[in-house]
């Protein structure tokens, strides 16, 4: 029997914000520095990326957060969030940062607003304002730091004005091991007020970067021990304390970029200075010039694209306007100003992030670890294709160039060389199949049916190159092949949950973190996956239908029938669906089991496939779901957490109960929860699951949660832990994918299909109406939709361009049109 849940009470109850939505700029604005942890934003969309935070921290990188670091920054580290972009004033020996840290003076003024690709600190310190104002260009490889200051007093006022930036030796990995020889490496060029760090461009490189400021310095410094002092350190460098620099080249040890201004500031008067970080490449033949010379000619070009103020404010108004005409392509107005806001810009923002960064590099992602996930960038990509569906293009063409020949997949690549990660290996047998999702979801968006044609290689080796429509086939073929004996899909190393390692024990006896052998042999099965088969099968035999290879989709549904009917018995645990047999053949998710008993994955996958939806099994499972895994802040992966470590289970169980996997909240797989729960009718249950993880809902209770409320996290602390509400993991989660999914097609229920746009929306009854601007294929459609009846779902009738039409299939649009839908429910 299996014990009552109890009612957990909320852990503090204190409505506490730090900051504000500024919907009209489209800005988070932040009020105190002392954000209960940093609050970041991210720039830059194309090749040059920066991390900044609120108090101005962060890094910059090029490509790829490992391999092309250009600034050092240190994790976990005490004080938190040193190493930034940082800007120092010494005035008359009071010394102080536009965004408090580090040298945390207290400021009379602070606030930092974080755009669209932009980040302002604004602080002011005793008359004088400053606000530093960092962006990535569009179009170049630069962050450019903006500095304005301004006297508000009626006194002249003289101050030493610092920048200064810490550079990483590239390989951020090595850089942060390989010091015996990374003392030795360092060099520097310095040229009037342009700091280049050309560390082993002397080597097989071809790379450089370059730190530089528009007007003449007093000093500059390049060496760390000279700025900061061997003792000294960010907080207040020597050289800040003393009013000037050294004028210092570094040999070896820690080169940096510093650049000191002695200034003068009338009454009333304001001065901008603009600093920029630009990465530098040059083509091979250029690279031996003379040694350990570069060729400039790059980088004065672009210190001169940015040499005034008006330069840069045009730079600015670009960037604005690309992030405009990108967020136009889906709008909402529905008078629910949190969802709003939500869906017409935050959560499509932190879609574009996920996508450009994978797992790679945020505050909680060291930038070394992982590159890109084959998952993870699958998933990502299905709340980004409406955005730019030309760049996600590319990006599955370069995920699937990183499958096996048999189906199988790296499970991480690096950006910069686009090659699988080895150390990681494959083996996670959900990967095969999320490349099936991400390519129909490609398909349903832009109708491009050439990219099925598209020579991909395997494994990068482009001489066994084949259509990408043959990589899909060898992904279904690898599920259909790779049964187990419930006749449901074997699991390998892992599924979507990464922790559920049920065959560790059986081939590295007492090291389930590491398993590199093969995925087949070991029986344990997935019905995660056996969901995803049915569902993504599905949309792979629709595929074939298209392409008029009928008997390849009968049999594929064949097969498809018969996971299917697996699932409804061998995956049914009598009032939800179980998670796996593990390597003995035992349940895992089963109420047989002492822990463990219930898993949100599958209830969200398999209803989510419409597995169950007529035997009313549908309705038990997520029945059970609200029952017993639902809580205030969201629904926890599984119930009872686990409180001991399972050798047959793996790292899941390496977790205290209500972290991560064991029990967490993990917000990715609420919105399938949300998803599943439309696919039956109930908007109300739907919406309500929505709301619960959704950042600007829960933007009153920030103390508890943490982390950003402008973005999704990763994980939620759950109930069973000490620190229930509290997040962690911000920002790179395929939250962002999935929620925009589950609220822009599942619930109002604007569906991109292979045929066109179908609107079918499944709402919560308190919602009167909304209207939907959706650039789709080249056509916009403004839709507006009406809830007389006070319904949770049911269309009753729709007209496009005044007539009306059968059904809720769009008539597609010629590209350039622009089509008046309304749509009445009821
Ligand atoms: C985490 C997972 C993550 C995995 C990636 C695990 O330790 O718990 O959430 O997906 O590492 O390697
Ligand atoms: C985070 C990983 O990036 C993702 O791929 C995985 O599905 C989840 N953790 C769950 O384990």
């Amino acid at each position: 029997m299996i014990s009552a849940f109890p009612v957990y009470p909320i852990r503090r109850n204190k409505a506490m914000r730090f900051g504000h939505f500024d919907d009209a700029r489209r800005e988070y604005v932040i009020d105190t520095p002392r954000t209960p942890l940093p609050w970041i934003n991210y720039l830059g969309s194309e090749d040059f990326f920066s991390l900044v935070s609120n108090t101005g921290g962060g890094y910059s990188f090029y490509r790829d957060a490992r391999l092309r670091r250009l600034t050092r920054y240190r994790y976990n580290n005490s004080p938190l969030d040193m190493d930034g972009h940082r800007i120092y004033i010494n005035d008359g020996g009071t010394i102080w940062n536009p965004g408090w840290q580090p040298a945390k003076t207290e400021l009379d003024r602070y606030t930092c607003r974080h755009g669209l690709g932009y980040t302002i600190l604004q602080g002011e310190k005793n008359g004088i304002a400053a606000a530093q104002e960092l962006f990535v260009p569009r179009g170049d490889a630069c962050e450019i730091d903006r500095l304005t200051l301004e006297n508000k007093t009626a006194a002249p006022r003289t101050l030493d004005v610092f920048s200064y930036v810490e550079f990483c030796l590239w390989d951020a990995m090595d850089d942060s091991s390989n010091f015996q020889r990374n003392f030795s490496t360092g060099e520097v060029e310095v040229v009037e007020s342009a700091i280049y760090h050309k560390t082993e461009y002397r080597e097989r490189r071809d790379h450089y970067a370059v730190f530089w400021a528009n007007a003449p310095v007093t000093s500059f410094d390049t060496s760390r021990d000279a700025f900061c002092g061997v003792y000294g350190g960010p907080v207040a460098p020597e050289a800040v304390k003393a009013g000037h620099c050294s004028n210092s080249i570094a040999h070896g040890w820690a080169p940096v970029g510093a650049h000191h201004f002695h200034l003068t500031l009338a009454p009333g008067e304001k001065k901008s200075i603009i600093f920029g970080l630009g990465y530098i490449e040059n083509p091979v033949r250029e690279k031996f010039s003379a040694p350990g010379i570069i060729n400039k000619a790059r980088a004065e070009a672009m210190m001169a694209r940015y040499a005034t103020d008006a330069q840069v404010d045009a730079a600015r108004r670009a960037l604005a306007d690309y992030w405009q005409e990108l967020l136009s392509g889906w709008q909402l107005t529905s008078g629910e100003e949190k969802l709003d806001r939500m869906v017409s810009l935050w959560n499509q923002y932190q879609c574009m992030v996920t996508f450009n960064m994978s797992r790679s590099a945020s505050y909680y992602e060291s930038g070394i670890g992982r590159g890109m996930g084959f998952r993870d960038s699958c998933q990502d990509l299905l709340g980004f294709v409406h955005m730019i569906p030309s760049r996600a293009r590319e990006r599955i063409l370069d995920i699937a160039a990183t499958q096996f020949e048999d189906g199988s997949a790296y499970h991480q690549y690096q950006p910069l060389t686009k090659k699988g990660n080895s150390d990681v290996g494959s083996g996670f047998n959900d990967d095969p199949l999320w490349l099936i999702a991400c390519t129909a979801a490609y398909l349903r968006e832009t109708g491009d049916w050439s990219i099925l044609d598209e020579p991909v290689a395997f494994d990068n080796d482009v001489t066994r190159a084949q259509p990408l429509m043959e990589h899909l086939r060898r992904s279904f073929r690898y599920t259909h092949t790779h049964l187990g004996p419930h006749g449901l899909p074997l699991i390998g190393r892992a599924d979507w949950n990464d922790c559920l390692n049920l065959n560790c024990f059986s081939e590295h006896p007492g090291e389930s973190f590491q398993i590199t052998g093969p995925s087949e042999g070991p029986v344990a099965e997935s019905v995660f996956i056996a969901g995803m088969f049915v569902k993504y099968g599905r949309e792979y035999a629709e595929l074939c239908d298209h392409l008029h290879l009928t008997e390849e989709a009968a049999s594929a549904r064949t097969a498809i029938d018969a996971v299917e009917q697996a699932t409804l018995t061998a995956g049914w645990d009598g009032a939800w669906f179980r998670r796996a047999y593990d390597a003995f053949g035992a349940p895992v998710g089963s109420r047989e089991c002492d822990e463990g008993q219930i898993f949100i994955e599958p209830q969200g996958i398999c209803v989510m496939a419409g597995i169950g939806r007529e035997t009313g099994q549908a309705e038990a499972a997520l029945k059970s779901v609200e029952e017993r895994l639902d809580t205030p802040y969201g629904v926890v992966l599984l119930q009872p957490a686990y409180t001991t470590y399972r050798l047959n289970l793996g790292e899941i169980s390496s977790y205290p109960p209500g972290y991560k996997e064991n029990a967490g909240i993990f917000c990715h797989n609420n919105p399938w929860i949300s998803c599943a729960e439309t696919v039956l009718g109930h908007g109300d249950r739907a919406f309500a699951v929505y709301k619960k993880t959704c950042p600007a809902y829960i933007e009153d209770i920030s103390e508890i949660h943490r982390t950003e409320p402008y973005v999704y996290s990763q994980m939620v602390a759950g109930r069973d832990a000490p620190t229930f509400g509290e997040a962690k993991n911000s920002w790179l989660t395929g939250t962002a994918a999935w929620t925009f999914v589950n609220v822009s097609q599942y619930i109002l229920g604007i569906q991109p299909t292979l045929d066109g746009l179908r609107v079918d929306p499944c709402i919560p009854h308190t919602l009167a109406g909304y209207t939907v601007t959706r650039r789709y294929r080249g056509a916009v459609y403004h839709i507006r939709v009406e809830n007389p009846h006070a319904v949770q779902k049911g269309v009753q009738s729709v007209t496009v361009n005044g007539a009306p039409i059968a059904g809720t299939l769009l008539p597609l649009a010629k590209a350039g049109e622009s089509v008046e839908v309304s749509v009445i429910l009821g």
